[in-house]
């Protein structure tokens, strides 16, 4: 919940500018609701896409205040699911997660799913079973044509907006935790497939040994990503 309009489309056109070598990429902007018609004219013709951060479970109906997928999709491509802010301060369950996911593999949204223990679970070594626990149950009954549709994000709560980075090795371990639960659930070939980003305290400063992890395939960005000169660093982290 930052920016206004003006600034939300300054930061748009200034990134792009600022990226356009980068078209190679799979560079994903996921903004808040209102700003996805004004962003969408600045990132057509480019490779940028669109996300958002929530949408409701809910098809259609009497939902006031709530966005459907069905709404969304002649907006953006992808949407964030079960964000921990989402689940930490608005009450969103693992139950709530699936029927979100559900939904918007249903308008062919691409659901960026996050998961992460909070720091009480990595202190009593329950990392592996916190993860295992919510991705059975956020990911319930999906099946292994479904699954690669989603990006799984690895999100430790205790790094988000703390400035306390997971270390490359610790985001390692766990991300390959995370393949191998999907190894075991599905198959080799889904697990390969499927797309692992790292979140928390992500920066210009700390991305390229992130990315130069076997099991992380891209990260996502809170804070750092609000000013278009270090999301587009981060962007070009070969060069940080
Ligand atoms: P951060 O946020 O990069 O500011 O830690 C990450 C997030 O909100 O997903």
């Amino acid at each position: 919940m930052n920016h206004n309009l003006n600034s939300a489309v300054k930061f748009a056109s200034d990134f792009l500018e600022l990226i356009k070598d980068e078209y190679k990429k799979d560079i994903v902007v996921c903004a808040p609701f209102p700003y996805l018609a004004p962003l969408a004219k600045v990132f057509a013709d480019t490779n940028v896409l669109l996300g958002t951060q929530n949408l409701c479970h809910k098809e259609e109906g009497a939902f006031t205040g709530e966005v459907s997928a069905s709404m969304l999709k002649d907006f953006c491509n992808y949407v964030i699911i079960g964000h921990s802010e989402r689940r930490q301060l608005f009450g969103e369950t693992d139950k709530l997660v699936n029927e979100k996911i559900n939904a918007a593999l249903k308008y062919e949204l691409t659901p960026i799913v996050c998961c992460g223990e909070t720091l009480g679970a990595r202190n009593a070594n329950k990392t592996n079973e916190f993860i295992a626990s919510q991705l059975t149950n956020s990911l319930a009954g999906l099946n292994s044509k479904q699954l690669p549709k989603i990006e799984l994000a690895y999100e430790p709560i205790w790094a988000i907006g703390t400035g306390k980075t997971a270390t490359p090795e610790v985001a390692q371990e766990t991300h390959a935790l995370i393949r191998s639960w999907i190894k075991e659930k599905y198959n080799n070939k889904t697990a390969d497939k499927m797309r692992i980003i790292y979140g928390g305290s992500v920066k210009p400063e700390n991305c390229k040994p992130l990315m130069q992890q076997a099991d992380i395939d891209g990260a996502l960005v809170g804070g750092a990503s609000l000013k278009a000169e270090s999301f587009a660093k981060i962007v070009k982290f070969e060069k940080q």
